[in-house]
């Protein structure tokens, strides 16, 4: 065990009118590794997720999280295992993640910062995978297909930040439903690792290529369901070609975060299309959490969701990486390896 605690914090109010932190927002300090009080456990952090949460939870989110004040530390997705235990929950070994401190070493209570209870990864599942396709990211992808997009065999499926993390999670729970999937990404490099790794059907280059028009050309009778994280004017060109009956899934929209996009032209064709646009928040699907992680971990262990990692490596790392996402830098998940696991292969004691 390491004998200090390295900690990520917050260093500087953010001066953006957006969102996103600048690189002066995240310092290091250090301190002593934390003792688990009667209760506790205490985790040895292996991997921190990069989330645009990351950014609004510093800054704060109206009605869901308070702004962390300059001095505290980072908070953000963690995946480690637990190395002290005094608790009844959890074992030494258990692997778990949640919503904590940005530091090597973390004590929790069994509730993370969001308020949520720390979660157990199942038997044999890697650190990674906890953060990636079976933490919030696939949750997310899931959630948003299960219960607004609901996509039917045959139907034509256009999830935007495709090659994100949601998004290429999005994609592939739609084709294993036996959709159309066509994605919108940034760059020629983007869209081939779409069609030649994760069997997209189709792409769209939205930096080098006309949307509307691609989209108009690609479905020819509509989209069924648009899985949008981008927003703007990604979104009005996926209105203009809804199907009657088409579903608009809002899961985020980055392309508004930090820069100001216009208004939505075409939302009457919700009405002229008798379509719907709903959104959903992660954190209000607790109780489905579980049997979400359990249906991916099924679709990762055969073989039908592939999971794409973008790991920036060591502690250092996780300010340039929390940074990249907001300029579409990660392909895939991005996390950030800070420490090798501890307990590498050993089960934890489930879910
Ligand atoms: N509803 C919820 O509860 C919930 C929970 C978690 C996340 N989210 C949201 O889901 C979305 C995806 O999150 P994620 O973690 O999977 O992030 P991500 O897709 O891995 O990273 C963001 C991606 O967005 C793309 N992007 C950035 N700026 C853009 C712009 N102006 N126009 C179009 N694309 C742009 C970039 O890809 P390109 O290279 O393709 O531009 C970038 O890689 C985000 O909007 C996030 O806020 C929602």
């Amino acid at each position: 065990m390491n004998d200090v605690n390295r900690q990520w914090v917050v260093a500087r109010a953010s001066q953006s009118q957006g969102i996103g932190l600048e690189r002066e927002c995240f310092g290091q300090r250090t301190g002593d590794i934390p003792t688990p009080a009667d209760g506790e456990v205490l985790i040895r952090n292996v991997y921190f997720a990069c989330d645009p949460m990351n950014h609004a939870w510093v800054k704060g989110l109206e009605a869901r999280f308070e702004p962390i004040p300059v001095g505290q530390a980072m908070k953000g997705g963690i995946a480690g295992r637990v190395v002290a235990s005094r608790s009844e929950r959890f074992a030494v070994g258990d692997a778990v993640t949640g919503f904590l401190d940005w530091a090597d070493y973390v004590v929790c209570d069994g509730i993370d910062d969001t308020g949520t209870a720390l979660q157990k990864l199942p038997p044999g599942a890697d650190l990674a995978s906890g953060l990636a396709t079976l933490g919030m990211t696939g949750q997310c992808a899931y959630l948003g297909l299960a219960d607004f997009g609901k996509p039917q065999p045959g139907e034509t499926v256009v999830v935007s930040g495709a090659a994100g993390a949601i998004g290429t999670v999005a994609g592939q729970i739609a084709r294993i439903h036996g959709a159309r999937v066509i994605g919108i990404a940034g760059g020629p490099q983007k869209c081939a690792m779409l069609k030649d790794q994760l069997q997209f059907e189709q792409t769209i280059d939205y930096k080098n290529e006309e949307v509307a028009d691609r989209l108009a050309a690609l479905c020819p009778e509509g989209i069924d369901v648009f899985f949008d994280n981008v927003g703007g004017p990604i979104l009005d060109a996926a209105l203009a070609n809804i199907a009657h009956g088409g579903r608009i899934v809002i899961c985020g929209g980055i392309s508004g975060y930090n820069d100001e996009v216009p208004g939505l032209q075409n939302h009457l064709m919700l009405a002229m299309r008798g379509a719907q646009m709903a959104g959903f928040f992660y954190f209000d699907y607790v109780h489905r959490f579980e049997e979400a992680a359990a249906q991916l971990n099924a679709w990762l262990r055969e073989g039908k969701i592939q999971e794409v990692l973008d790991i920036a490596e060591g502690f250092d790392a996780a300010a340039d990486a929390a940074l990249r996402q907001f300029a579409g830098g990660n392909t895939g998940k991005q996390l950030v390896k800070i420490a090798h696991d501890p307990h590498p292969g050993e089960p934890s004691t489930g879910l």
